[in-house]
């Protein structure tokens, strides 16, 4: 029989993205060992400051063709305010690919890892426990509070005014939070959290909330539970232990899916994944960290992020064994019972390629 290859667009981008990128893919390569999956890298040097000062874009022309036919686009970070503003450099390079690409699922994962103090305690004031937060945070991506339909009008004067709609669509709705039920139900403790506004933004919210019920009935083996917005960011601090699988449109889900990282200790170990659930296009998995300037170019980025991003492309291309394999592995590094190395971030001496090592290796001789 013929092994399946699976063909992966690689994109490094800007700054800790070209440090990071190589043990992603040392950790990638690994499983691909193991487990025996067929991986087949492309690189691709757009997306990034240096490309854009020698093209005055950030892309090729025809980047659509080159990397549209991948199984998924493996891509690191893209930014160097100092070069280029952030809107010509994000707007020209990794919102292209969400939008051409229709990835209208945004996946954030949160999970408190071992040796990684959450900056949240508990009530009786001990740390909470790794594992103990674990949550999947899953945004609208394409639509809601994120529309370009509006205006201005009277500029200038006492009578200026400004308008910006918000667009629900139940095509739009509807296969995110099918996304989101399904997941909920792949999971032990199938529970789904829906966050709403429902009190104060009186049409597309309860529209919202109308296509949760209406799901919810598909999914009877799910449980269901919704809070306003405002409360649910108090419970994400105050009970973080509570949620399972949180579907959120774009805003609220921007703002959540930053929050419950940030619960759960550092910017260096979350991944994300950009996913266009039907495959019609490639998916795009990425670390939540930026480009990192101010400690680009010394080698000591915290590569897990990205590590683990690759552990969810995988997981997306079918090899869910393989995913928890390499959390796994991530896990047994972070464990301070281990003495494994650690970044500056982590407060430890290591290097990138230390920890990147330290994951492969727990990886070949994981259980
Ligand atoms: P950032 O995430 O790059 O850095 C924020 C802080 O976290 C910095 O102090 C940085 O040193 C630290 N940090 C980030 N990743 C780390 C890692 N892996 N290990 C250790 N420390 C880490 O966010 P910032 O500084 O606001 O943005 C820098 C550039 O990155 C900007 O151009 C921004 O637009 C871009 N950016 C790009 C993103 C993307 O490609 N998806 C996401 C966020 C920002
Ligand atoms: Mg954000």
């Amino acid at each position: 029989t013929t092994q399946r290859v699976h063909r992966i667009a690689v994109i490094p981008g800007d700054g800790i993205g070209t440090e990071v990128m190589p043990e992603g893919l040392r950790v990638l390569q690994a499983a691909a060992e193991r487990f025996g999956i067929g991986l087949a890298f492309d690189h691709f040097d757009f997306a990034c400051w240096p490309y854009y000062e020698r093209h005055g874009q950030m892309l090729p022309d025809d980047w659509r063709e080159r990397i549209g036919g991948h199984d998924a686009i493996f891509f690191g970070a893209v930014g160097w305010p100092a070069k280029i503003p952030d809107h010509v450099s994000l707007w020209g390079s990794l919102l292209q690919f969400r939008r051409a690409f229709d990835q209208y699922v945004n996946l954030r994962p949160a999970r408190l890892m071992p040796g990684v103090r959450s900056p949240l305690v508990r009530r009786d004031g001990t740390p909470r426990a790794p594992g103990e937060i674990d949550m999947l945070i899953v945004r609208e991506n394409t639509e809601g509070e994120y529309s370009s339909i509006g205006g201005r009008m009277f500029e200038g004067t006492e009578r200026e005014l400004v308008v910006q709609e918000t667009v629900m669509t139940r095509h739009g709705v509807d296969r995110v939070l099918r996304y989101a039920f399904e997941l909920a139900r792949s999971r032990p403790r199938k529970h789904l959290t829906s966050a709403t506004k429902s009190n104060g933004i009186a049409i597309t919210m309860p529209y919202w909330d109308e296509r949760v019920r209406a799901m919810a009935a598909a999914y009877p083996d799910v449980q269901v539970d919704q809070y306003h917005i405002d409360i649910l960011t108090a419970h994400f601090v105050q009970r973080p232990e509570a949620f399972d699988v949180v579907v959120a449109s774009n805003l609220f889900g921007d703002i959540l899916s930053d929050l419950a990282p940030a619960c759960t200790g550092t910017i260096g170990i979350a991944p994300s994944a950009n996913l266009n659930p039907e495959r019609r296009y490639p998916s795009l998995f990425e670390p939540v960290h930026g480009s990192a300037p101010d400690i680009a170019g010394r080698g000591i980025a915290n590569p897990i992020g990205q590590i683990w991003s690759g552990a969810l492309m995988l997981d997306f291309l079918g090899y869910r064994q393989a995913h928890d394999a390499i959390v796994r592995a991530i896990e047994v590094v972070l464990d301070p019972a281990n003495g494994g190395p650690r970044t500056p971030d982590l407060g430890g001496h290591a290097r990138t390629a230390d920890v990147g090592r330290a994951v492969a290796d727990a990886l070949r001789h994981g259980a």
